[in-house]
This record gives C-alpha cells, sequence and structure tokens, in this order.
C-alpha cells in the first residue's frame, strides 16, 4: 500500500533532481539570469490541495487532460543557479482544478511567487503529452547557446533546413532525437500564440526548438530530458566546429541516417 512518506519521497527524489539539472543548464551558460524553466508531473495524484488556503487562479484556456493533477513548477524571474540551490524556494507545486481551467498555487513559500511565464506552453505540452498517454513527465526549456546560435543562420528556414544540419553531426541525434527538431519562428515569449506553435510542432518532433530564444524537450525523467537537450547541443556544436575550422561538414549520409532510424525504432520500442 502507498503511504503518505512514499509520496513524500519521490517529490523528495524528484527535488534532488531538479537541483542537480538546474545547475548543469546554469553552468552551461544556459541558464543565465532567470533564463528557461522546468515543470515535472508529480506522481499519483496528490492531493496538497486541502493543504493550501491559496486562491484559485483562472484559466483562460481549459487542460481536461490534466484536471486536478499536480507539477513542481519553477517561478517567474528566478535564477536557475538559486533554483539549484533551492528548488522550493525558487519554485512551486501548482495542482489544476477539477475542470482543468483553474490552479492552486498548492505550497507556497513565498506570497509572491507565481509559475513561470511559460506556464501556458508548459501546461499545453503536458495536456498533449497525457492525451496521447506516452508517458513523458518533465518538460524543460532553457536557453542553449549553441542552438540559438544556429537560429540566427539566415539559410536555416524551418525544421527540415535544422535537422538537415544536425541529424548528420553524430549518430546519437537520430537514436535518440528520431524525430528531429521543431523550429517554430521567433514569436513574443509568454504568449498563448508560441504556446500553440510550440504544441502542434511536438506533434511531430521530440524537441522544439524557439528562433533566436531557446528550446523545449521533454522525458520522463529530468535526466532523461536533459540528455535530449544536450545530444542536439553537441550536434551544434560539432557543426560549429567545422564551420570554424574552415570545412564544411560533410554529415552523415541517408542511408547512414535511415540505418540509425531503424535502430531508434528498435530501441525505443
Ligand atoms: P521565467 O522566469 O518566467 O520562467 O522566464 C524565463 C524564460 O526563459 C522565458 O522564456
Ligand atoms: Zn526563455
Amino acid at each position: 500500500m502507498k503511504t503518505i512518506f512514499s509520496k513524500q519521497d519521490k517529490i523528495d527524489g524528484i527535488l534532488e533532481e531538479v537541483k542537480n539539472i538546474a545547475g548543469i543548464l546554469w553552468e552551461r551558460g544556459w541558464s543565465e539570469k532567470n533564463a528557461g524553466n522546468i515543470s515535472v508531473l508529480l506522481p499519483d495524484r496528490i492531493q496538497l490541495s486541502e493543504l493550501s488556503g491559496s486562491d484559485e487562479y483562472k484559466l483562460k484556456n481549459s487542460f481536461p487532460a490534466l484536471k486536478q493533477q499536480c507539477f513542481y513548477m519553477t517561478a517567474t524571474g528566478k535564477r536557475m543557479q538559486d533554483v539549484a540551490k533551492s528548488p522550493t524556494r525558487n519554485g512551486l507545486f501548482v495542482q489544476l482544478n477539477k475542470s482543468g481551467d483553474g490552479y492552486l498555487i498548492v505550497r507556497q513559500t513565498f506570497n509572491t511567487i507565481q509559475p513561470t511565464s511559460e506556464f501556458l506552453s508548459h501546461l499545453g505540452i503536458h495536456n498533449m503529452i497525457a492525451e496521447r498517454r506516452t508517458g513523458e513527465t518533465v518538460v524543460m526549456h532553457t536557453h542553449a547557446t549553441e542552438i540559438i546560435a544556429l537560429t540566427q543562420y539566415s539559410k536555416i528556414k524551418n525544421s527540415e533546413d535544422l535537422n538537415r544540419i544536425l541529424l548528420g553531426m553524430h549518430p546519437e541525434t537520430m537514436v535518440f532525437i528520431p524525430k528531429g527538431l521543431g523550429l517554430v519562428p521567433y514569436i513574443l515569449p509568454g504568449t498563448q500564440a508560441i504556446a500553440d506553435a510550440t504544441i502542434n510542432s511536438f506533434k511531430d518532433h521530440d524537441i522544439v526548438v524557439w528562433k533566436k530564444h531557446g528550446i523545449f524537450a521533454i522525458g520522463k525523467s529530468l535526466t532523461d530530458t536533459f540528455d535530449h537537450i544536450d545530444i542536439v547541443c553537441k550536434a551544434a556544436r560539432i557543426w560549429f566546429q567545422c564551420k570554424s575550422a574552415g570545412f564544411e561538414p560533410e554529415g552523415l549520409k541517408d542511408d547512414q541516417l535511415n540505418e540509425l532510424k531503424k535502430l531508434a525504432q528498435k530501441f525505443n520500442s
């Protein structure tokens, strides 16, 4: 039988992982100041709402697949290097209401703390995952320098252009990111428009890149999600290093990529 203690252990485990990964994001230079945000669907449906005296905040949209679900989420404006020190002072727990069109801040350490400004993208992505039942629990956004730099290249106009470069840089990209990266054009951050474009792009891709802004990844754990970002950033660095050395990277050939795609299918089945 599950006890409240086992749930608490799971939450403590998630918070430890948040500390670790937030620290790495900052050390990489991908999450300067408050750049980037993380949300994690908590295991089981933890009825933390009873512990809270908070008001319910209404949402313009409804997230029906997330009814009553609880999330850990980084707070808006909080520095990622501080999240690494204390995920609870720099983040919060939210629970969606019974209709999925509002939320409670359920374990609020400080009165002024609010969820990330990319809340709509995070909730929208979690809602899409819940509907398709693929089991990812983490949504991570960071300002990955290599990827932002790549999107400044005027010849990269769409997802196909981006994937043509990145998937051929090393075998791991195709194996672990087989559906490739989606490229969302520049849209004002924090808006419903960028959230809609992101959710749409995740339908066909494993990772979504925001032009001139950053990257969004999903995964079954924080480490798994970070690894996806790490793999594509390495691909981008290889491309830049070849270019800086003065030659055009050859990239993997189509038959080599197809072979890797088959391997990925075996790997992920
Ligand atoms: P928040 O501090 O609101 O999470 O914003 C950071 C960010 O990266 C916005 O895109
Ligand atoms: Zn951002």
